[in-house]
Formats: C-alpha cells, sequence, structure tokens
C-alpha cells in the first residue's frame, strides 16, 4: 500500500509550459473529484492525441493547466474514490480514459483520476496489464467508428491504416458485423494478422489498384486511419461515406460533393467501456500490444508511434 497523499510528489511524463518538451518530473499526486476514482497506474497506452499534446498543436483547442501529463489511456488499481463513487473499491483492477474538459491528470504518472462512469471499468481478468491499457480510448474510437458507419453488414468497408491500435480493434468489429473489409498494412506480417483479425481481404496501403480490382464499382465506406484521404478517395463509390478520427471537421474532406464525410472523435462512455471489456473478457476481441517500454523511455515510446508498428506500444508504469 502506497503511504502517499494527495500533493505529495510522484513522477509523471509532462509539458510543464507551451512550447517545451514533454520529461520526467515531478507533480503533485491528484486528490479524485466527486464521481471519480484516483488509479495507481501500471500500465499507459500511447495515442495519436499525447503526441499532438506534446508538440503544442492541441493548446489552441484545449485548455492546458500546467504541468499537463500525457497520456489519456491506461490500467492500474483503485487506490482512492472519490464522492458519490459507487460502482468501483479501493484494490479493483481497472481499465479507463483519462477524459476531461481540460488537460492536467494523465495516464503517463504514478497515479492518475477519472470518472468512475463513464472513464473506468474493471479490466477482463484474461487481459495483460498491458492490454487493459489499449483498449479505452482505441477500443471507443473503434466502436465509435462502427456506430458512425451506420448498418455495415454485406457493405464493403476500406480500412487505412488497419494496423494500428483503432484499426485492429476496429477490423474485429466491423468483420462480427458482417462487413466484408480491406484492410491496408504495409508489411507482410501486419497483413496477416488482419486476415486473423477478420479481413476479408489485405492489401499494400499503396496500392490501390489491388483495392480497385476488389471492389471495382467502389466500396461502401472508408475509414481513415492514416495516410492522406484525398489519395484513396477516389475509390469510395458516389454516395459512399469517409469516416475520420484524423480529419477534425468535414470541410477538411475530400470530393465531399460525392461523399458524405463523417469525422469522428472517440470519447469513452459507460456503454463503450462496458462493451469493450465484455467483448475483450470473454475473448471475441484481441488486443494488440506490439511493446512494452519501461517508463524511463517514455520519450521513445512517444516517438515509435504510428512508425511501422502493429497495434498498441505501452509503458510500463508500477
Ligand atoms: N479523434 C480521435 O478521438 C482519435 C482517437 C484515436 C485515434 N485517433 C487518430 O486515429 C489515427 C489512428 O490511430 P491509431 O492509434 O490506430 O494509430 P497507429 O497505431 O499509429 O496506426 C496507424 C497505422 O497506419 C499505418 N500507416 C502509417 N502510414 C500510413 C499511410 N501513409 N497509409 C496507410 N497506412 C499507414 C501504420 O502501419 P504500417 O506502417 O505498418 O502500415 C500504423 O500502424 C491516428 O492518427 C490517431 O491520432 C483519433
Amino acid at each position: 500500500m502506497d503511504a502517499r497523499k494527495a500533493g505529495d510528489p510522484m513522477k509523471a511524463f509532462a509539458v510543464t509550459a507551451q512550447g517545451e518538451q514533454p520529461a520526467h518530473t515531478d507533480v503533485d499526486m491528484p486528490e479524485p473529484e466527486p464521481g471519480e476514482a484516483r488509479v495507481r497506474v501500471i500500465a499507459a497506452s500511447v495515442n495519436g492525441f499525447d503526441r499532438a499534446v506534446a508538440a503544442g498543436w492541441m493548446a489552441a483547442y484545449v485548455e492546458h493547466r500546467y504541468p499537463v501529463v500525457l497520456g489519456r489511456e491506461f490500467a492500474g488499481i483503485v487506490d482512492a474514490v472519490g464522492d458519490g463513487v459507487t460502482g468501483l473499491q479501493v484494490g479493483d483492477r481497472v481499465l479507463g480514459v483519462v477524459s476531461k474538459p481540460f488537460l492536467r491528470e494523465g495516464a503517463f504518472a504514478e497515479f492518475t483520476t477519472a470518472a468512475a462512469d463513464g472513464g473506468l471499468v474493471v479490466a477482463p481478468g484474461n487481459l495483460s496489464d498491458a492490454q487493459a491499457a489499449s483498449l479505452g480510448h482505441t477500443g471507443s474510437t473503434a466502436l465509435t467508428i462502427l456506430a458512425s458507419a451506420g448498418d455495415v453488414e454485406g457493405k464493403t468497408v476500406l480500412v487505412v491504416g488497419a494496423t494500428g491500435g483503432v484499426g485492429t480493434l476496429f477490423v474485429q468489429l466491423a468483420a462480427a458485423a458482417g462487413a466484408e473489409i480491406i484492410a491496408t498494412g504495409r508489411t507482410a506480417s501486419g497483413r496477416e494478422l488482419l486476415a486473423q483479425l477478420g479481413a476479408t481481404h489485405t492489401v499494400d496501403y499503396a496500392d490501390l489498384d489491388a483495392v480497385r480490382a476488389l471492389a471495382p464499382d467502389g466500396v461502401d465506406v472508408a475509414v481513415h486511419l492514416a495516410g492522406d484521404a484525398g489519395e484513396f478517395a477516389s475509390l469510395v463509390k458516389d454516395g459512399g461515406m469517409l469516416v475520420s478520427p484524423v480529419l477534425p471537421s468535414p470541410d477538411l474532406f475530400p470530393e465531399q460533393d460525392r461523399l458524405t464525410p463523417v469525422p469522428i472523435a472517440g470519447y469513452p462512455s459507460a456503454d463503450a467501456l462496458a462493451i469493450l471489456a465484455e467483448l475483450a473478457g470473454s475473448g471475441s476481441l484481441q488486443v494488440i500490444v506490439y511493446r512494452e517500454h519501461p517508463f524511463d523511455r517514455a520519450g521513445q515510446a512517444l516517438g515509435e508511434f504510428g512508425h511501422e508498428t502493429i497495434g498498441n506500444i505501452v509503458i510500463r508504469i508500477g
């Protein structure tokens, strides 16, 4: 049992001022607000959002209360609960997402806080800490993409950037929903994994002709998880849908006169986390972890994200 209390120093990987690079530093251990739980973080996964915050790109969009601790999704042990929390207890092993209207607490720290209802769920026992840490944010995003695409049963869905954290989950969810999936992966091992996860066809993302051969009339839906959407928008049939968690607003989408642009943001909800925990707990959803880094290599983990990796990059903290 850790005897530290709110306000005592704890280790974190944080940005201390606008324009500064993230670095290991001591910050105050947070106190859970009403409705929140404090979690002793065991593992946290790297996301594109963390890279955006580290690069200073999010400062124009969301309030930063420095020092801003990086890290959104994590797994750990509940260490304290705020007023009004009923569903969780000290000692529960949870997975979750830090999702507040401002940036301050984060998952790349010894302790973090998150909403008990909507930000945390008891972690399935069959998941490793690294897998549990890679489900909350990426999985919520994958579920939101699927919900936004509507009924995909029997439809052709192109997933560009399918080998990442979001893509490997989305492919499984869309396959279970009955979609015919064309998934892109750069390496043979990535494409093999995608086939095993339920992709009907796999192609190299540089080979757009292969997609045209598989879907001569165009795909119904394209999911944009990487690359330039302008390069593959022409593969979507007239009236089809382009869904993207990368492009934040419809006016940034290509071929808007022909396609329905669907920008999405992957916020967690209690329902989404419960569904993800249930699916992963029953073995219906595999969570792919590419590599774990120790906490003192958080900077390397951040730098590795998005570069020739398959699945999630995890930082082991506790
Ligand atoms: N708005 C939101 O709420 C939200 C939430 C979650 C994620 N996102 C964003 O969604 C995107 C996907 O997230 P993620 O966590 O799955 O990222 P990720 O793990 O980096 O996955 C992206 C994958 O795309 C592949 N790739 C790289 N360059 C490519 C290119 N030019 N064309 C096609 N594929 C390429 C990479 O694999 P190979 O190089 O091996 O092919 C990589 O595995 C990121 O941009 C992330 O920031 C947004």
